[in-house]
């Protein structure tokens, strides 16, 4: 065993799933309440606390934790929470959830997922909401966007799934905190670097995260699988990326992967905090931290993220972020680098827009071997081709 994993946020892993006879009576009874039907979104938050991946949260956040987190970054007893989750329902539907009564929460198929108590119903100012949490108001931001998407009318209080949510797709890697925690210590990893990602793993995620993994027991690998922007590469394809490039470049015995089932937010700075208590929840002890984290467009500073953690002291937050400069391959080194470890000029320097590297990938053609691994240009250029190939 090891010696004492990392502490969960809050101290104690939430599990919010009801087993057995009270599971089964719970979910009978809850087709009598009235019902809700989750986005996709809201089924991810709810995975996500279930499981205790946003452990200390027991359920959608109520108001006096809205507004601390919207103001201060922390719920109201004062512990590090940086984005609220929401459970928003358009007007017509408020008038049935009453306070202190039960709901149910359904997916989309109108089977009952789970029930929830509503402590607290408010509808908040969401111009306000996105100007703190995403630092703009613009619906051109995916984040905001899909905030106001949602209703206006926000619903808090603890859940309890009474169900497993229907996934269809890598269920060997969604994995929870209690396994994740059970796997590390079977490994004897003390320290365990985690790493987030909304995209394949190309050179310099490669680098950093093997520099970081110089320095630790361990590497969980845990990209993002929930909803993201429709200009991103989707899951599935991504996810045979990483079992790829794990099979061929990443030692086994020393990296893990496992799936990250929240939704994307793209809240850069904000979002790198909730990230990296996500991860602490599944006992790891580093969170890497590279440029415009979580970012989207010109919203954020490259190095927001990294600076943001500052505001949060080492007991507030026990995982450590492990931060990189922007990482390229160096042409004057002869390998990857960042400017902190090389003194190359800039036409010395590899870098590759990311749009640039979709129209290649689209025409067939792969990206140079400094920036993405052969054997993953070859899967992206394949799914790419895929859609053109079907609709003949
Ligand atoms: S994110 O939205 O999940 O942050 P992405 O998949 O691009 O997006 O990045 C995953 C992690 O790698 C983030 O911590 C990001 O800051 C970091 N990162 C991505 N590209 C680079 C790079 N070239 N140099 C340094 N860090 C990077």
């Amino acid at each position: 065993m090891s010696a004492g994993l990392i502490e969960p946020h809050g101290k104690q892993l939430i599990n919010r799933s009801l087993e057995g006879h009270e599971r089964q009576d719970t979910f009978e009874q809850a087709h009598a309440l009235p019902r809700i039907t989750l986005s996709k979104r809201n089924i991810a938050d709810l995975q996500c606390i279930a499981t205790g991946i946003y452990s200390p949260l027991e359920g959608f956040v109520n108001e006096a934790d809205y507004n601390s987190i919207v103001k201060d970054m922390r719920l109201s007893n004062g512990l590090a929470w940086s984005i609220p989750v929401t459970l928003q329902i358009p007007e017509s539907d408020a008038e049935k959830c009453r306070l202190d009564s039960q709901i149910a929460l359904a997916h989309p198929n109108g089977e009952i997922l789970a029930v929830m108590t509503v402590k607290s119903k408010f509808t908040p100012d969401q111009d306000h909401e996105a100007q703190n949490v995403y630092l703009t108001t613009e619906d051109a931001h995916p984040g905001v966007k899909a905030m106001k998407a949602e209703g206006p009318v926000y619903l808090g209080g603890p859940i309890s799934l009474v169900n497993d949510i229907p996934y269809d797709n890598f269920l060997e890697y969604r994995l929870s905190p209690v396994q994740t925690r059970l796997e590390f210590a079977n490994r004897e990893w003390n320290t365990v670097v985690a790493f987030q990602t909304r995209n394949p793993i190309h050179r310099a995620h490669e680098y950093i995260t093997k520099t970081a993994l110089e320095t630790v027991d361990g590497l969980f690998i845990n990209p993002l699988v929930g909803m993201t922007k429709s200009d991103d590469i989707p899951a599935d394809v991504r996810v045979k990326c990483y079992e790829t490039i794990m099979s061929l470049y990443y030692p086994k015995d020393r990296t893990l992967l496992g799936v990250f089932p929240a939704a994307m937010r793209y809240a850069g700075p904000r979002e790198a905090i909730m990230h990296a208590i996500a991860r602490q929840n599944y006992g790891c002890t580093h969170f890497i931290v590279g440029r415009d984290h979580a970012g989207v467009g010109d919203y954020y500073g490259t190095y927001d993220a990294q600076t943001l953690f500052r505001e949060f002291n080492a007991d507030e937050l026990k995982i450590q972020p492990v931060k990189f400069e922007h990482a390229f391959y160096c042409k004057l080194t002869g390998g990857m680098a960042t400017a902190k470890t090389s003194p190359s000029a800039k036409e010395d320097r590899i870098h590759l827009s990311g749009t640039k590297v979709r129209a290649m990938l689209r025409d067939g053609k792969k990206p140079p071997a400094e920036f993405t691994r052969p054997e993953i240009a070859q899967i992206l250029i394949d799914s790419m081709q895929a859609p053109a190939l079907s609709a003949v």
